[in-house]
Parts: structure tokens; sequence; C-alpha cells
């Protein structure tokens, strides 16, 4: 959500920003804009609503070298406060014209220092909150306590600002210096061979430097060309977290896909594979970052598991397995109503945050609502030293690689699978399943990337299908047990990528009002239990299935090769391979992922960029 760049060095800084900016596109697409200092006391901006592509538009008109310089910050936006138009584009500049501020996340207490600085004759030109900071700023330097110094001047804006944000600050008195501050959005700083950067996320900087040093919570970072100190917002020194970014730039592009996302679909099994290997050793399983004990796993009587969006699908998923496998009482919860709702969690209740960025919102304020009322975190994230696994008490991180295309694909299968090694380190610790049992249930699962790989390589029949109701207005999908959750992973990506009103119901539950909504030609997509492994259920969707044909439904059905029943009287048969039932969902999705993006791209749209979204949501 908004990405952020900053850059100090002896290059020119228009074009490191810029295609920062292009990597970081995905975290929001309302506007861009970047500021360049010129070192002789002058600073430029350009910004324009709409993609970056409008911004390079703008700038070739304008031309390059009215952008020359080699310290520079650049923004991303995905619109909280204000239109995205051009007037309410980062970066947001002071009104001597000599500071500006890109900004990520939101300043709660932006009205009553708004008000303030009205008060105080300053004009507005735009409606952000991000406005505040820089006119705070510009008063602190021209009068304040630190008048004419621009790093004192702006710790002392920073401790005036309330909320979750992430904030660069540039002078033009003082090129090759930048100020960044971190509370709750992320931040990084990437420390290259004579030049510094400040941003987002790292695939900012990959290009340039995997060296990277993490801010945690309530940190500044200022930056030259050559040097770095980071401090809390009192300017004691705290360090920061130096890591080694182990991807490199390859993983962050497309590799010959149209787009992120297809790529994305296609690393799955490559994603599963990294995110088991190394947590089966002796016969055991291991968690990495555990720091929960065996005994702290033993005393855990109950399990909470919440999430947004597609990890919350994750979530539903592995509720049917860990509580399979542990007896242990398992609750799935939006992690959006989770703490307002006052759940009843405790010492021993284990709380499993999933979220793919590790900076989720709501999330991250579940999680912290979860450790206020002494329950264990245990954090399922994908990217590296993210704020909620910071904030949990041990992590368990999917090893799916950079996920760039805005609706989660890989990271959800991962995420699944990283629940499922939970699930059995539970079992493990509680003795609810024999050792060899849990070494079987691993091992079923370590075949499962292969079984994906084959539906992928079985996916044009798909493509044709989904081409063919690529105009559809409505399209329904129907699941029972585990497949519940994947039809609602299936429309969830189909209403997200192609606009298309999708829902994803309980097929038992089709008789008391969605069967109201089947027409003539409604396409219906079924997720069959397996007819061996769930025979009961099997028989159930097949009346299911039956009952909305008679009402005109066009049914494609998902179903496994030796499921004659479902290849008789589907209209349309998606076949997948047979797995244990508790693992069908890693591979009945994947059709539903390319059936969404197949339908998008027929329809005109960037399947990586879906409109209104944004990949990681930092605000609630
Ligand atoms: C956004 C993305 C979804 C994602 C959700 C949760 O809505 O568009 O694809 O599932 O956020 O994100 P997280 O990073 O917490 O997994």
């Amino acid at each position: 959500m908004c990405g952020i760049v900053g850059y100090v060095g002896a290059r020119p800084a228009l074009g490191i920003v810029v295609d920062a900016l292009r990597r970081m596109e995905y975290r929001g697409y309302d506007s861009a804009g970047v500021a360049i200092l010129d070192g002789d006391g002058g600073l430029a901006v350009e910004k324009k609503a709409g993609r970056l592509e409008n911004l390079d538009k703008q700038i070739a008109e304008v031309g390059a070298e009215t952008l020359r310089g080699s310290t520079g910050i650049g923004h991303t936006r995905w619109a909280t406060h204000g239109q995205p138009t051009d007037r309410n584009a980062h970066p947001h500049v002071s009104a001597d014209g000599r500071l500006a501020v890109v900004h990520n996340g939101i300043i709660e207490n932006y009205s009553p220092l708004r008000v303030e600085l009205e008060n105080a004759g300053v004009e507005f030109s735009s409606d952000t909150d991000t406005e505040t900071a820089v006119h705070l700023l510009e008063r602190e330097y021209a009068s304040g306590e630190h008048a004419g110094d621009f790093v004192a001047s702006a710790y002392a804006t920073l401790r005036r600002l309330e909320g979750a944000f992430t904030l660069v600050f540039t002078h033009a008195d003082h090129p090759g210096t930048i100020v960044a501050a971190r509370r709750s959005t992320p931040l990084v700083v990437g420390v290259g061979d004579g030049e510094m950067f400040v941003a987002s996320d790292v695939t900012a900087f990959i290009e340039h430097t995997r060296d990277a040093v993490e801010l945690g919570q309530d940190e500044v970072v200022v930056i030259t060309a050559d040097s770095y100190s980071i401090t809390d917002f009192d300017g004691a020194a705290t360090g920061g977290t130096p890591f080694h970014i182990d991807w490199d730039l390859a993983a962050a592009e497309k590799g010959g896909y149209d787009y992120f996302m297809l790529k994305e679909i296609a690393e799955q099994p490559e994603a599963l594979e990294s995110t088991m290997s190394g947590h089966l050793q002796d016969g055991r399983i291991v968690l990495d970052e555990q720091r929960l004990s065996d005994q702290d796993l033993r005393d855990v009587d109950k399990v909470f598991v919440v999430a947004c969006g597609t990890a919350y699908h994750a979530g539903l998923i592995a509720k049917y397995a860990i509580e399979h496998w542990t007896r242990l009482p398992v609750e799935v919860e939006l992690a959006s109503e989770f703490r307002y709702r006052d759940p009843v969690l405790g010492r021993s209740t284990l709380v499993v945050a999933i979220s793919q960025s590790g900076e989720t919102a709501d999330t991250l304020e579940a999680v912290r609502h979860a450790k206020d009322q002494k329950a264990r975190v245990l954090a399922i994230c994908n990217t590296n030293g993210a704020q909620i696994p910071r904030e949990s008490d041990a992590v368990l991180y999917t090893h799916a690689g950079p996920e760039i295309g805005v609706a989660s694909t890989k990271c959800f299968l991962a995420q699944i699978a990283a629940a499922y090694l939970v699930g059995l380190a539970l079992a493990q610790a509680l003795g609810t399943k024999y050792q060899d049992e849990v070494v079987r249930e691993f091992t079923e699962l370590e075949q499962i990337p292969a079984a994906v790989q084959t539906v992928l390589e079985q996916m044009e029949p798909v493509r044709e299908l989904a081409r063919s109701f690529a105009s559809s207005d409505t399209v329904l999908f129907l699941g029972r047990h585990v497949g519940y959750p994947v039809a609602l992973e299936g429309a969830l990506k189909l209403k997200e990528l192609a606009y298309i009103h999708a829902e994803g119901f309980a097929a038992g539950e089709l008789k008391h009002g969605p069967i109201a909504l089947i027409e003539d030609g409604l396409p219906v997509i079924i997720v069959m239990p397996s007819p061996t492994g769930r025979a009961l259920l099997h028989s159930k969707m097949v009346s299911n299935i039956r009952e909305i044909q008679a009402r005109g439904a066009t049914t494609i059905v998902i179903a496994e090769p030796d499921d004659e029943a479902a290849a008789a009287i589907a209209d349309h048969l998606i076949p997948i391979p047979a797995t244990p039932t508790l693992l069908q969902p890693l591979v009945s999705t994947v059709p539903l992922q390319v059936f969404a993006a197949t339908v998008a791209q027929s329809r005109g749209y960037d399947v990586d960029k879906p409109r209104n979204l944004a990949k990681s949501v930092t605000v609630e």
C-alpha cells in the first residue's frame, strides 16, 4: 500500500527512483511522483495521477534533464485521504518549494494538525494527511528549536505525528541526505557501494544491492551516500537488523510471462517445495524460527487463525487438517473482525496469523490484540523481517519468493502448506498422531508439488473454457468440506481480477437460498470431493449438480480422474490428480486461478494490478 523510495549516491537519481517505483507499483497505482535534488539548491518535482506510465510520459514531455541530480525520492500511491488526482499525488512540497516528502500509511492526528497549521496561515494544496508533515517540518526548520538543522527538525516533526506511517524527507539545502522513519508500515535500507537506498520493499533496490537493513517499529534512518544511522524517534541509536536478500533480480522480474501473476501461478510447485524443505529432520517436524518449545505447543488447548483475503481462505482450509490431526478446536476469523468482538483468548491459545506481506494492518492489529490477551502468536509470512513476524512469538516463513501480482497465488498454496506444518508440529507435540503417522502425512504433502505441476501442464482446455465464459455476468462456485474454502477462493479470484460478480457457497447451503440465483446458462464451477476418499459427500454433490442442471445451470466440474459420475453429468470437466482429501485444495485451486486470470485477460484487464486493489493493505 503505497511504495516509497529514496536514493542518495553518485549516479543520476531519476532513473533509479523510477525503476524502483516500477518494481513497487504492485503496492499502489493510483498516482506516482518523484522529487530530485540537483545538488545546487534546486528541487524538481513531477507527479501524475494514474499509473506510472503517465508519469513516464510527463517526464518525457518536460525533459528528463529538468530532473537532474543524485538525491531523489519517489512514490507510487494507493489513495486513502483524497482522490487519486495530480494534486493529491506525492511528493508533497513545502510552501517555499525546498522540502519534499513521500508517505505510506495514515497520519491519524492530521485533522488537528491541519487546523493548527491553517490557523497559523499555512495554505494547503492537497486533500492529503501527508501534507501536514511537510508543513510542520518547514516551520520547524524555519523557526523551531533546531532551526536550520534539517535532521533535528525532522525528528521534532516526527515526534508530533500519530498513526501508522513511513515517511521520507528530503531538503534542497541538504542534498546528499535523506531522513526516513517507520511506524508500523515497512521501511528497509539498501546498502550499496557509495550509494544508499530506503524503500518500502527490497524489490526497489535488488538490482543494485542485496545487502539490506530492516528498520523496527518507531525507528528513524538518516542516509548519505556512504553511511546510514538508525535511531529511535528521540535520536538514541538502535541499529536496525541487517540481512542479506537471498533472491535476485530475476525472481522479481516477469521472466518471459506477460504478467507476474502467470509466472507466480507457474512457480507454485517450487514455492511449495521451498516452503516444506528442511521441516522434516530425523523423523520429526521442525518449524524454523519456532521460539515456541514443545512444552509451549503441548500447552495449547485452542487455535485461532486470523488473516485477510486469500490468506483467510488458507486458514479456512487449514482448519480441517489441524482439527483432524490435533483434535484441538480451531477458529478461523477475518482479522478485521477479530479484535472488535472480544474473542476468548488466554495463555493456552495459539493464534496463527497468516500474511504474505507481514504488514496487513488488520492482521497486525489482531496480533497485537492477541498478545495483549497473553495468547501465543505464530506468524506464517513470506516477507523476511516484516512487522507481523517481528511482533509474534514465533514465525514460520513460506519461502515462496517475491509475489508481485496483487492477487495472491503461490503464497496461498505456500500458506496452506505452512499451516499444515503447524498442524503436524502440534500433533507431534500433543501426541495426537503417532510419529510415523506425522511422517506419513508430511511425505504425502511432499508429493503435492508434482501433482500441481501435472495440473499446470493440463491448463490449455481450462483457458479455452475461461475464454468462452469471459462475457458472463455472474459465476457461482460450489464446494463441500475442504472444497468449500476453495470455492470461496475461486470466487474471490474471479471478482478481484475480472470484476465479475462471483460467489462461493457450501453446496449444502444451495437449497437454503443461493439456488434462487440459478437461471438458464448460468456458469457454476463445482469442486468435487474425492469419489473414494469422501464417497458420501461425493454422492451428495452429484445430487447438487443434478439440482442446478435441472434449473438450467451450465456446470464446470473439477474432479479426480476416476470420478465417473462427475464425468457423466458435467457439462465441462476439469480433471485434477487424485490426492488425499485434506491435500486436494492444493491442486483444485490451481485451475480456478488460471480460469480467473484468463477471463480477466480476455476482458482486457491487467491481472497484476486489478482496479482499486493493492497488494499489502497497511490501513484498517
Ligand atoms: C490484499 C491482497 C490479497 C491478500 C490480502 C492479505 O487484499 O490483494 O491478495 O490476500 O491483501 O494480504 P497478506 O499480505 O496479509 O497475505
